[in-house]
Protein backbone atom coordinates (compact mmCIF):
# COMPACT_ATOMS: atom_id res chain seq x y z
CA UNK A 1 0.00 0.00 0.00
CA UNK A 2 1.15 3.55 -0.97
CA UNK A 3 1.49 6.08 2.02
CA UNK A 4 -1.25 8.47 0.10
CA UNK A 5 -3.49 4.80 0.68
CA UNK A 6 -2.15 4.38 4.26
CA UNK A 7 -2.63 7.84 5.29
CA UNK A 8 -6.45 7.54 3.80
CA UNK A 9 -7.21 4.13 6.18
CA UNK A 10 -6.11 6.64 9.34
CA UNK A 11 -8.83 7.60 12.14
CA UNK A 12 -7.52 9.77 15.02
CA UNK A 13 -10.13 10.61 17.67
CA UNK A 14 -10.23 11.50 21.21
CA UNK A 15 -13.21 10.96 23.65
CA UNK A 16 -14.17 14.22 25.53
CA UNK A 17 -16.51 13.63 28.41
CA UNK A 18 -17.00 15.00 31.84
CA UNK A 19 -15.43 12.99 34.39
CA UNK A 20 -17.92 9.80 35.60
CA UNK A 21 -19.78 9.70 31.94
CA UNK A 22 -18.29 6.62 31.38
CA UNK A 23 -14.81 7.07 29.06
CA UNK A 24 -12.90 4.52 30.37
CA UNK A 25 -15.50 2.32 30.00
CA UNK A 26 -16.57 3.41 26.74
CA UNK A 27 -12.51 3.04 25.37
CA UNK A 28 -12.26 -0.27 26.68
CA UNK A 29 -15.29 -1.44 24.75
CA UNK A 30 -14.57 0.08 22.06
CA UNK A 31 -10.90 -1.78 22.26
CA UNK A 32 -12.64 -4.81 22.85
CA UNK A 33 -15.40 -4.01 19.46
CA UNK A 34 -11.97 -3.35 17.33
CA UNK A 35 -10.97 -6.41 18.92
CA UNK A 36 -7.97 -4.78 20.08
CA UNK A 37 -8.38 -6.91 24.04
CA UNK A 38 -9.46 -10.17 25.04
CA UNK A 39 -11.74 -9.36 27.77
CA UNK A 40 -13.09 -6.22 29.53
CA UNK A 41 -11.14 -5.43 32.58
CA UNK A 42 -8.10 -5.89 31.08
CA UNK A 43 -7.21 -2.25 30.51
CA UNK A 44 -8.11 -1.45 33.84
CA UNK A 45 -5.81 -4.62 34.75
CA UNK A 46 -2.61 -3.61 33.09
CA UNK A 47 -3.49 -0.38 34.45
CA UNK A 48 -3.26 -1.62 37.68
CA UNK A 49 -0.05 -3.77 36.81
CA UNK A 50 1.43 -0.42 35.83
CA UNK A 51 0.22 1.92 38.67
CA UNK A 52 1.81 -0.37 41.25
CA UNK A 53 5.37 -0.26 39.02
CA UNK A 54 5.22 3.88 39.69
CA UNK A 55 4.31 5.66 42.68
CA UNK A 56 3.30 8.83 41.45
CA UNK A 57 -0.29 6.76 40.33
CA UNK A 58 -1.27 6.61 43.39
CA UNK A 59 -3.10 9.82 43.37
CA UNK A 60 -4.07 8.71 40.11
CA UNK A 61 -5.28 5.41 41.99
CA UNK A 62 -6.62 7.14 45.35
CA UNK A 63 -8.57 9.61 43.46
CA UNK A 64 -9.77 7.12 40.51
CA UNK A 65 -8.79 9.87 37.96
CA UNK A 66 -6.65 9.26 34.99
CA UNK A 67 -3.45 11.80 34.70
CA UNK A 68 -1.39 10.34 31.93
CA UNK A 69 -2.81 10.07 28.67
CA UNK A 70 -1.74 8.18 26.09
CA UNK A 71 -2.49 6.72 22.21
CA UNK A 72 -4.42 3.13 21.28
CA UNK A 73 -4.36 1.55 17.77
CA UNK A 74 -6.53 -1.15 16.64
CA UNK A 75 -7.94 -2.03 13.36
CA UNK A 76 -11.54 -2.81 12.54
CA UNK A 77 -13.05 -3.09 9.25
CA UNK A 78 -9.71 -2.42 7.64
CA UNK A 79 -9.37 1.14 9.02
CA UNK A 80 -6.76 1.66 11.58
CA UNK A 81 -7.80 3.67 14.26
CA UNK A 82 -5.96 5.88 16.63
CA UNK A 83 -7.56 6.51 19.98
CA UNK A 84 -6.02 9.63 21.78
CA UNK A 85 -7.01 9.11 25.84
CA UNK A 86 -7.59 12.12 27.46
CA UNK A 87 -7.46 12.88 31.53
CA UNK A 88 -10.94 13.50 32.56
CA UNK A 89 -10.07 15.89 35.33
CA UNK A 90 -10.57 19.59 35.06
CA UNK A 91 -7.22 20.09 36.69
CA UNK A 92 -5.34 18.29 33.70
CA UNK A 93 -7.53 20.38 31.21
CA UNK A 94 -4.38 22.29 29.38
CA UNK A 95 -2.51 18.71 28.78
CA UNK A 96 -6.51 17.74 27.26
CA UNK A 97 -6.54 20.93 24.88
CA UNK A 98 -3.34 20.04 23.36
CA UNK A 99 -4.18 16.10 23.00
CA UNK A 100 -6.97 17.31 20.98
CA UNK A 101 -5.00 19.40 18.81
CA UNK A 102 -3.81 15.46 17.21
CA UNK A 103 -7.11 14.55 16.85
CA UNK A 104 -9.42 15.09 13.78
CA UNK A 105 -12.49 13.94 15.08
CA UNK A 106 -13.99 13.25 18.86
CA UNK A 107 -16.23 11.25 20.40
CA UNK A 108 -18.79 13.31 22.64
CA UNK A 109 -19.84 11.31 25.73
CA UNK A 110 -23.01 12.50 27.40
CA UNK A 111 -24.60 10.43 30.78
CA UNK A 112 -27.52 10.12 29.36
CA UNK A 113 -28.99 11.32 32.51
CA UNK A 114 -27.04 14.38 32.97
CA UNK A 115 -26.67 15.70 29.66
CA UNK A 116 -24.16 18.28 29.00
CA UNK A 117 -21.38 19.18 31.88
CA UNK A 118 -19.29 21.66 32.46
CA UNK A 119 -16.61 19.83 31.37
CA UNK A 120 -17.84 18.42 28.54
CA UNK A 121 -18.37 22.19 27.56
CA UNK A 122 -15.19 23.47 27.98
CA UNK A 123 -13.82 19.98 25.74
CA UNK A 124 -16.19 21.06 22.87
CA UNK A 125 -15.28 24.51 22.59
CA UNK A 126 -11.60 23.12 22.21
CA UNK A 127 -13.18 20.56 19.31
CA UNK A 128 -15.28 23.92 18.52
CA UNK A 129 -11.91 26.36 17.47
CA UNK A 130 -10.59 23.77 15.52
CA UNK A 131 -14.27 22.83 13.75
CA UNK A 132 -13.32 19.37 14.58
CA UNK A 133 -16.32 16.65 13.75
CA UNK A 134 -17.72 15.18 16.98
CA UNK A 135 -20.16 12.11 17.41
CA UNK A 136 -22.14 11.80 20.05
CA UNK A 137 -22.69 8.44 22.30
CA UNK A 138 -25.21 9.21 24.92
CA UNK A 139 -24.41 6.30 27.53
CA UNK A 140 -26.16 4.84 30.45
CA UNK A 141 -29.61 4.19 29.00
CA UNK A 142 -29.56 1.37 31.14
CA UNK A 143 -30.23 3.87 34.01
CA UNK A 144 -32.99 6.19 34.19
CA UNK A 145 -32.31 8.95 31.59
CA UNK A 146 -33.76 12.51 30.33
CA UNK A 147 -36.31 12.57 27.51
CA UNK A 148 -33.94 11.83 24.64
CA UNK A 149 -35.98 14.93 22.87
CA UNK A 150 -34.78 17.18 25.99
CA UNK A 151 -31.14 16.06 25.77
CA UNK A 152 -30.89 16.50 21.61
CA UNK A 153 -32.73 19.99 22.26
CA UNK A 154 -29.90 20.61 24.89
CA UNK A 155 -27.02 20.14 22.61
CA UNK A 156 -28.56 21.92 19.99
CA UNK A 157 -29.42 25.18 22.60
CA UNK A 158 -25.71 24.80 24.79
CA UNK A 159 -23.16 23.54 21.98
CA UNK A 160 -24.98 25.13 18.74
CA UNK A 161 -24.74 21.95 17.24
CA UNK A 162 -27.64 20.35 14.82
CA UNK A 163 -28.32 16.81 16.38
CA UNK A 164 -28.76 13.76 13.92
CA UNK A 165 -30.05 10.60 15.83
CA UNK A 166 -29.06 7.58 13.76
CA UNK A 167 -30.44 5.19 16.03
CA UNK A 168 -33.47 5.90 18.57
CA UNK A 169 -33.65 4.57 22.64
CA UNK A 170 -36.41 2.84 23.28
CA UNK A 171 -37.40 3.99 26.91
CA UNK A 172 -34.59 3.86 29.61
CA UNK A 173 -33.70 1.95 32.96
CA UNK A 174 -35.28 -0.50 34.46
CA UNK A 175 -37.63 -0.39 30.68
CA UNK A 176 -34.77 -0.16 28.52
CA UNK A 177 -35.29 -2.49 25.73
CA UNK A 178 -32.41 -1.05 22.91
CA UNK A 179 -32.82 1.43 19.67
CA UNK A 180 -34.22 1.58 16.43
CA UNK A 181 -31.81 2.03 13.79
CA UNK A 182 -33.71 4.85 12.06
CA UNK A 183 -31.70 4.47 8.21
CA UNK A 184 -32.12 0.86 8.08
CA UNK A 185 -35.73 0.24 9.86
CA UNK A 186 -34.43 -2.39 12.19
CA UNK A 187 -34.28 -2.54 16.27
CA UNK A 188 -31.54 -3.46 17.95
CA UNK A 189 -32.37 -5.29 21.16
CA UNK A 190 -30.90 -4.33 24.73
CA UNK A 191 -30.31 -8.34 26.19
CA UNK A 192 -30.55 -8.14 29.09
CA UNK A 193 -30.66 -11.38 31.10
CA UNK A 194 -30.33 -11.69 34.85
CA UNK A 195 -26.96 -13.06 36.39
CA UNK A 196 -25.10 -13.16 32.66
CA UNK A 197 -22.46 -11.75 31.37
CA UNK A 198 -23.17 -8.88 28.65
CA UNK A 199 -22.34 -9.46 25.02
CA UNK A 200 -19.77 -8.17 23.26
CA UNK A 201 -20.63 -7.05 19.83
CA UNK A 202 -23.30 -6.79 17.31
CA UNK A 203 -26.76 -6.85 19.11
CA UNK A 204 -29.38 -8.98 17.79
CA UNK A 205 -31.71 -7.13 15.36
CA UNK A 206 -35.39 -7.60 14.36
CA UNK A 207 -37.21 -6.07 11.81
CA UNK A 208 -38.48 -2.61 12.66
CA UNK A 209 -42.16 -3.12 11.55
CA UNK A 210 -45.12 -2.33 13.82
CA UNK A 211 -46.20 -6.06 14.02
CA UNK A 212 -42.40 -7.32 15.23
CA UNK A 213 -41.97 -4.53 17.68
CA UNK A 214 -45.36 -5.05 18.87
CA UNK A 215 -44.27 -8.60 19.56
CA UNK A 216 -40.96 -7.88 21.06
CA UNK A 217 -41.86 -5.28 23.35
CA UNK A 218 -44.09 -4.09 26.17
CA UNK A 219 -46.95 -1.90 25.05
CA UNK A 220 -45.60 0.94 26.76
CA UNK A 221 -42.18 0.85 25.67
CA UNK A 222 -43.39 0.04 22.01
CA UNK A 223 -45.86 3.48 22.56
CA UNK A 224 -42.14 5.79 23.61
CA UNK A 225 -40.24 4.09 21.05
CA UNK A 226 -42.52 5.04 18.18
CA UNK A 227 -43.85 8.26 19.51
CA UNK A 228 -40.38 9.19 20.17
CA UNK A 229 -38.94 7.83 16.77
CA UNK A 230 -41.72 9.47 14.82
CA UNK A 231 -40.81 12.63 15.92
CA UNK A 232 -37.54 12.57 15.93
CA UNK A 233 -37.75 11.92 12.39
CA UNK A 234 -40.16 14.70 11.63
CA UNK A 235 -38.63 17.30 13.83
CA UNK A 236 -34.78 16.78 13.57
CA UNK A 237 -32.83 17.16 10.46
CA UNK A 238 -31.57 14.37 8.49
CA UNK A 239 -27.48 13.39 9.04
CA UNK A 240 -25.19 15.54 6.64
CA UNK A 241 -22.18 14.36 6.08
CA UNK A 242 -20.61 17.40 4.81
CA UNK A 243 -22.34 19.57 7.69
CA UNK A 244 -20.93 16.93 10.22
CA UNK A 245 -17.31 17.68 8.74
CA UNK A 246 -17.75 21.17 8.88
CA UNK A 247 -18.18 20.75 12.83
CA UNK A 248 -21.38 21.67 12.35
CA UNK A 249 -23.81 18.52 12.97
CA UNK A 250 -23.81 15.24 15.59
CA UNK A 251 -24.91 12.28 14.43
CA UNK A 252 -25.92 10.25 18.04
CA UNK A 253 -25.69 7.10 18.68
CA UNK A 254 -27.72 6.05 22.13
CA UNK A 255 -26.29 3.50 24.12
CA UNK A 256 -24.53 1.50 27.40
CA UNK A 257 -21.13 1.27 27.56
CA UNK A 258 -21.00 -0.80 30.69
CA UNK A 259 -23.11 -3.20 29.06
CA UNK A 260 -21.37 -3.27 25.55
CA UNK A 261 -24.76 -2.05 23.90
CA UNK A 262 -24.63 0.99 21.15
CA UNK A 263 -20.55 0.54 21.39
CA UNK A 264 -20.43 -1.37 18.26
CA UNK A 265 -22.87 0.65 16.32
CA UNK A 266 -20.96 3.53 17.46
CA UNK A 267 -17.96 2.11 15.99
CA UNK A 268 -19.78 1.46 12.72
CA UNK A 269 -20.76 5.25 12.87
CA UNK A 270 -17.05 6.02 13.12
CA UNK A 271 -15.86 3.51 10.20
CA UNK A 272 -18.39 5.70 8.19
CA UNK A 273 -18.03 9.10 8.99
CA UNK A 274 -14.85 9.89 10.84
CA UNK A 275 -12.39 11.58 8.47
CA UNK A 276 -9.00 10.57 7.17
CA UNK A 277 -5.89 12.70 8.12
CA UNK A 278 -6.69 16.38 7.77
CA UNK A 279 -4.70 19.14 6.09
CA UNK A 280 -2.43 21.11 8.78
CA UNK A 281 -1.66 24.70 8.77
CA UNK A 282 2.02 25.33 8.81
CA UNK A 283 4.93 27.52 8.24
CA UNK A 284 7.76 27.12 6.13
CA UNK A 285 10.52 29.54 6.26
CA UNK A 286 8.01 32.00 7.34
CA UNK A 287 5.41 31.76 4.63
CA UNK A 288 2.17 29.82 5.51
CA UNK A 289 1.61 26.24 3.39
CA UNK A 290 -0.92 23.40 4.04
CA UNK A 291 0.56 20.18 4.75
CA UNK A 292 -1.55 17.33 3.42
CA UNK A 293 -1.72 13.99 4.42
CA UNK A 294 -0.93 12.65 0.99
CA UNK A 295 2.50 15.21 1.27
CA UNK A 296 5.52 12.97 0.76
CA UNK A 297 8.04 14.61 3.08
CA UNK A 298 7.34 13.03 6.48
CA UNK A 299 6.62 15.81 8.78
CA UNK A 300 4.83 15.72 12.87
CA UNK A 301 4.59 18.14 15.54
CA UNK A 302 4.81 17.28 19.29
CA UNK A 303 1.29 17.48 21.35
CA UNK A 304 2.62 15.67 24.58
CA UNK A 305 5.76 14.81 26.78
CA UNK A 306 5.80 12.06 29.28
CA UNK A 307 8.65 11.47 31.51
CA UNK A 308 9.57 8.84 33.61
CA UNK A 309 6.86 6.00 32.04
CA UNK A 310 9.06 3.28 33.20
CA UNK A 311 10.89 4.78 36.84
CA UNK A 312 13.70 2.49 36.05
CA UNK A 313 14.99 4.52 33.71
CA UNK A 314 14.83 8.27 33.28
CA UNK A 315 13.13 8.13 30.11
CA UNK A 316 10.80 10.90 28.16
CA UNK A 317 8.52 10.02 25.51
CA UNK A 318 7.40 12.54 23.16
CA UNK A 319 4.17 11.91 21.34
CA UNK A 320 4.87 12.84 17.67
CA UNK A 321 1.45 12.90 15.55
CA UNK A 322 2.50 12.64 12.20
CA UNK A 323 0.97 14.70 10.02
CA UNK A 324 2.18 13.26 6.34
CA UNK A 325 4.51 11.44 4.62
CA UNK A 326 5.69 7.60 5.56
CA UNK A 327 7.59 7.40 8.54
CA UNK A 328 10.43 4.41 9.01
CA UNK A 329 11.96 3.33 11.71
CA UNK A 330 16.02 5.00 12.16
CA UNK A 331 14.83 8.24 10.24
CA UNK A 332 16.51 11.77 10.80
CA UNK A 333 13.89 13.76 11.34
CA UNK A 334 14.95 17.89 12.74
CA UNK A 335 13.06 20.69 14.33
CA UNK A 336 13.31 24.21 13.43
CA UNK A 337 15.15 24.81 15.66
CA UNK A 338 17.72 22.57 14.26
CA UNK A 339 18.07 20.08 16.86
CA UNK A 340 18.28 16.46 15.06
CA UNK A 341 17.25 13.43 16.16
CA UNK A 342 17.49 10.07 14.81
CA UNK A 343 14.34 8.34 15.67
CA UNK A 344 15.36 4.32 16.30
CA UNK A 345 13.22 2.91 18.47
CA UNK A 346 9.34 4.81 17.97
CA UNK A 347 6.73 3.49 20.04
CA UNK A 348 3.89 2.95 18.74
CA UNK A 349 0.71 2.17 21.36
CA UNK A 350 -1.40 -1.28 20.61
CA UNK A 351 -4.21 -1.30 23.28
CA UNK A 352 -1.95 -0.60 26.30
CA UNK A 353 0.92 -2.06 25.14
CA UNK A 354 4.19 -0.63 23.87
CA UNK A 355 5.84 -1.85 20.61
CA UNK A 356 8.54 -0.78 18.17
CA UNK A 357 7.28 0.91 14.89
CA UNK A 358 8.67 0.02 11.39
CA UNK A 359 6.54 2.53 9.93
CA UNK A 360 4.17 4.83 10.69
CA UNK A 361 1.97 7.21 8.57
CA UNK A 362 -0.43 10.36 8.48
CA UNK A 363 -3.19 10.39 11.62
CA UNK A 364 0.07 8.15 13.70
CA UNK A 365 0.87 8.83 17.22
CA UNK A 366 4.12 7.56 17.33
CA UNK A 367 6.41 7.62 20.24
CA UNK A 368 9.96 9.33 20.69
CA UNK A 369 11.91 8.30 23.38
CA UNK A 370 14.39 11.26 24.10
CA UNK A 371 16.18 13.18 26.58
CA UNK A 372 14.66 16.58 26.53
CA UNK A 373 15.39 17.48 23.29
CA UNK A 374 11.93 17.63 22.52
CA UNK A 375 9.14 20.05 23.94
CA UNK A 376 5.51 20.19 23.39
CA UNK A 377 4.54 21.86 20.33
CA UNK A 378 8.22 21.35 18.58
CA UNK A 379 7.39 20.44 14.85
CA UNK A 380 9.93 17.41 13.24
CA UNK A 381 9.98 17.33 9.53
CA UNK A 382 12.97 15.77 7.53
CA UNK A 383 14.36 19.01 6.15
CA UNK A 384 13.16 20.95 9.74
CA UNK A 385 11.75 23.18 7.83
CA UNK A 386 8.13 23.20 8.49
CA UNK A 387 6.65 24.62 11.76
CA UNK A 388 3.00 23.46 13.15
CA UNK A 389 0.46 25.80 15.06
CA UNK A 390 -1.62 25.96 17.23
CA UNK A 391 -0.12 24.30 20.06
CA UNK A 392 -0.93 26.90 22.91
CA UNK A 393 0.71 26.96 26.57
CA UNK A 394 -1.97 28.52 28.70
CA UNK A 395 -0.99 31.34 32.00
CA UNK A 396 -1.55 29.15 34.93
CA UNK A 397 -4.05 29.68 37.28
CA UNK A 398 -1.87 29.47 40.55
CA UNK A 399 1.61 29.96 41.08
CA UNK A 400 3.53 28.60 44.18
CA UNK A 401 6.86 28.72 45.42
CA UNK A 402 8.53 25.53 45.43
CA UNK A 403 11.13 24.90 48.74
CA UNK A 404 12.67 21.22 49.00
CA UNK A 405 13.02 20.73 52.60
CA UNK A 406 17.23 20.04 52.42
CA UNK A 407 18.29 23.26 51.36
CA UNK A 408 21.61 21.61 50.23
CA UNK A 409 19.16 20.38 47.63
CA UNK A 410 18.12 23.08 45.86
CA UNK A 411 19.79 22.77 42.35
CA UNK A 412 18.08 18.79 42.66
CA UNK A 413 14.86 20.43 43.12
CA UNK A 414 15.73 22.75 39.99
CA UNK A 415 16.28 20.14 37.85
CA UNK A 416 13.99 18.07 38.88
CA UNK A 417 11.17 20.49 38.44
CA UNK A 418 12.59 22.07 35.02
CA UNK A 419 11.90 18.36 33.42
CA UNK A 420 8.61 18.12 35.16
CA UNK A 421 8.00 21.36 33.00
CA UNK A 422 9.51 20.03 30.12
CA UNK A 423 6.39 17.50 30.14
CA UNK A 424 4.27 20.57 29.54
CA UNK A 425 1.46 19.98 31.93
CA UNK A 426 3.23 22.73 34.98
CA UNK A 427 5.27 25.47 34.05
CA UNK A 428 8.49 27.07 35.93
CA UNK A 429 8.92 30.36 36.32
CA UNK A 430 12.56 32.11 37.31
CA UNK A 431 12.13 35.84 38.57
CA UNK A 432 14.71 38.44 37.55
CA UNK A 433 15.85 38.81 41.20
CA UNK A 434 16.62 35.95 43.56
CA UNK A 435 16.51 32.25 43.14
CA UNK A 436 13.29 31.81 43.85
CA UNK A 437 11.50 28.42 41.80
CA UNK A 438 8.10 29.67 40.89
CA UNK A 439 5.20 26.96 39.52
CA UNK A 440 2.28 27.19 37.45
CA UNK A 441 -0.59 25.11 37.58
CA UNK A 442 -4.08 25.33 35.89
CA UNK A 443 -5.50 23.26 39.43
CA UNK A 444 -3.69 22.71 42.99
CA UNK A 445 -4.26 19.14 42.15
CA UNK A 446 -0.93 19.32 40.10
CA UNK A 447 0.59 20.28 42.97
CA UNK A 448 -0.46 17.74 44.75
CA UNK A 449 0.75 15.20 41.93
CA UNK A 450 4.08 16.66 41.41
CA UNK A 451 4.62 16.52 45.33
CA UNK A 452 4.68 12.53 44.86
CA UNK A 453 6.32 12.43 41.72
CA UNK A 454 8.93 14.40 42.96
CA UNK A 455 9.36 12.65 45.82
CA UNK A 456 8.46 8.96 44.33
CA UNK A 457 10.98 10.06 40.69
CA UNK A 458 13.55 12.49 42.49
CA UNK A 459 13.84 11.40 46.42
CA UNK A 460 13.30 15.17 47.53
CA UNK A 461 10.54 16.34 49.74
CA UNK A 462 9.27 19.67 48.24
CA UNK A 463 7.04 22.39 49.87
CA UNK A 464 4.92 24.66 47.88
CA UNK A 465 4.63 27.65 49.36
CA UNK A 466 2.30 31.02 48.59
CA UNK A 467 4.47 32.78 46.04
CA UNK A 468 4.53 36.49 45.89
CA UNK A 469 3.06 36.72 42.88
CA UNK A 470 -0.77 34.99 41.57
CA UNK A 471 -0.70 35.99 37.82
CA UNK A 472 1.80 35.40 35.32
CA UNK A 473 1.20 36.82 31.64
CA UNK A 474 4.22 36.45 28.65
CA UNK A 475 5.34 39.71 26.99
CA UNK A 476 5.98 40.96 23.55
CA UNK A 477 6.60 43.73 21.88
CA UNK A 478 7.34 44.72 18.05
CA UNK A 479 10.66 46.69 19.65
CA UNK A 480 13.03 44.79 21.90
CA UNK A 481 14.46 47.79 23.22
CA UNK A 482 11.05 48.83 24.76
CA UNK A 483 10.86 45.26 25.77
CA UNK A 484 14.09 45.94 27.33
CA UNK A 485 13.37 48.54 29.10
CA UNK A 486 10.60 47.64 30.57
CA UNK A 487 11.98 44.80 31.91
CA UNK A 488 14.79 46.58 33.54
CA UNK A 489 12.40 48.85 35.47
CA UNK A 490 10.35 45.82 36.66
CA UNK A 491 12.76 43.80 37.35
CA UNK A 492 10.49 42.85 40.65
CA UNK A 493 7.70 41.93 39.09
CA UNK A 494 9.37 39.81 35.79
CA UNK A 495 11.00 36.91 35.16
CA UNK A 496 11.78 34.36 32.42
CA UNK A 497 9.89 30.59 31.56
CA UNK A 498 11.79 27.52 30.90
CA UNK A 499 12.47 28.65 27.21
CA UNK A 500 13.15 32.09 28.59
CA UNK A 501 10.70 33.88 26.54
CA UNK A 502 10.12 37.00 29.52
CA UNK A 503 6.83 36.95 31.73
CA UNK A 504 5.09 39.50 34.01
CA UNK A 505 4.52 38.26 37.20
CA UNK A 506 2.01 40.23 39.27
CA UNK A 507 0.42 40.35 42.35
CA UNK A 508 -3.18 40.19 40.87
CA UNK A 509 -5.23 40.87 37.66
CA UNK A 510 -5.59 44.56 38.27
CA UNK A 511 -1.44 44.73 38.68
CA UNK A 512 -1.62 43.66 35.23
CA UNK A 513 -4.23 45.68 33.80
CA UNK A 514 -2.51 48.73 35.19
CA UNK A 515 0.69 47.72 33.31
CA UNK A 516 -0.45 47.47 30.42
CA UNK A 517 -2.28 50.38 30.56
CA UNK A 518 1.04 52.24 31.07
CA UNK A 519 2.88 50.22 28.16
CA UNK A 520 0.37 50.40 25.88
CA UNK A 521 2.97 48.84 23.26
CA UNK A 522 3.86 46.12 25.30
CA UNK A 523 1.88 42.80 24.87
CA UNK A 524 0.54 40.56 28.06
CA UNK A 525 -0.73 37.57 26.89
CA UNK A 526 -2.22 34.64 28.91
CA UNK A 527 -1.39 32.09 26.26
CA UNK A 528 1.85 31.30 24.34
CA UNK A 529 1.52 29.97 21.14
CA UNK A 530 5.08 28.45 19.60
CA UNK A 531 4.98 29.26 16.16
P1 LIG B 1 -15.07 8.25 33.25
O1 LIG B 1 -13.89 7.54 32.67
O2 LIG B 1 -15.81 9.07 32.24
O3 LIG B 1 -14.81 9.01 34.50
O4 LIG B 1 -16.18 7.14 33.65
P2 LIG B 1 -16.04 5.60 33.94
O5 LIG B 1 -15.95 4.83 32.67
O6 LIG B 1 -15.01 5.36 34.97
O7 LIG B 1 -17.49 5.34 34.52
C1 LIG B 1 -17.97 6.00 35.66
C2 LIG B 1 -18.98 5.11 36.35
O8 LIG B 1 -20.11 4.92 35.51
C3 LIG B 1 -18.45 3.73 36.66
O9 LIG B 1 -19.12 3.30 37.85
C4 LIG B 1 -18.95 2.91 35.50
O10 LIG B 1 -19.08 1.54 35.81
C5 LIG B 1 -20.30 3.53 35.27
N1 LIG B 1 -20.78 3.34 33.91
C6 LIG B 1 -20.11 3.58 32.75
N2 LIG B 1 -20.91 3.30 31.70
C7 LIG B 1 -22.10 2.89 32.20
C8 LIG B 1 -23.32 2.45 31.61
O11 LIG B 1 -23.49 2.39 30.39
N3 LIG B 1 -24.32 2.09 32.46
C9 LIG B 1 -24.19 2.16 33.82
N4 LIG B 1 -25.21 1.80 34.55
N5 LIG B 1 -23.04 2.56 34.40
C10 LIG B 1 -22.01 2.92 33.60
P3 LIG B 1 -18.42 3.36 39.28
O12 LIG B 1 -19.42 2.81 40.23
O13 LIG B 1 -17.89 4.72 39.53
O14 LIG B 1 -17.21 2.45 39.09
P4 LIG B 1 -17.13 0.87 39.08
O15 LIG B 1 -16.94 0.54 40.50
O16 LIG B 1 -18.44 0.38 38.53
O17 LIG B 1 -15.98 0.59 38.21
Amino acid sequence: MSHEQEAARRRTFAIISHPDAGKTTLTENLLLAGGAIRAAGEVAARGQARRTTSDWMKIERDRGISVSASVMTFEFDGLVFNLLDTPGHEDFSEDTYRTLTAADCAVMVLDAAKGIEPQTLKLFEVCRLRDIPIVTFINKMDREAQDPIALLDEIQDKLQLDTSPLYWPAASGQRFSGMMDLHKQEFCVFDRKPGEAPKIGESERIAGDEASLKAALDDSVFEELSEGAEMATSLLPEFDEQSFLDGHMTPVVFGSALRHFGVLELLRTLHAYAPPPRDQKAEKKGEPITVHASDKPVSGFVFKIQANMDPNHRDRVAFLRLCSGEFKRGMRLKTTAGKQLNIHNPMMFLAQDREIAETAYAGDVIGVPNHGQLRVGDSLSENGDIQFGGIPNFAPELLRRARVKDPMKAKHLRKALESLAEEGVTQLFKPAIGSDMIVGAVGQLQFEVMTERVAAEYNLEVVFEPAPYNVARWLSCDDDKVLEAFLDKNKSASGTDLDDAPVYLAKNAWDVGYAQEKNPDIRFTATKERL
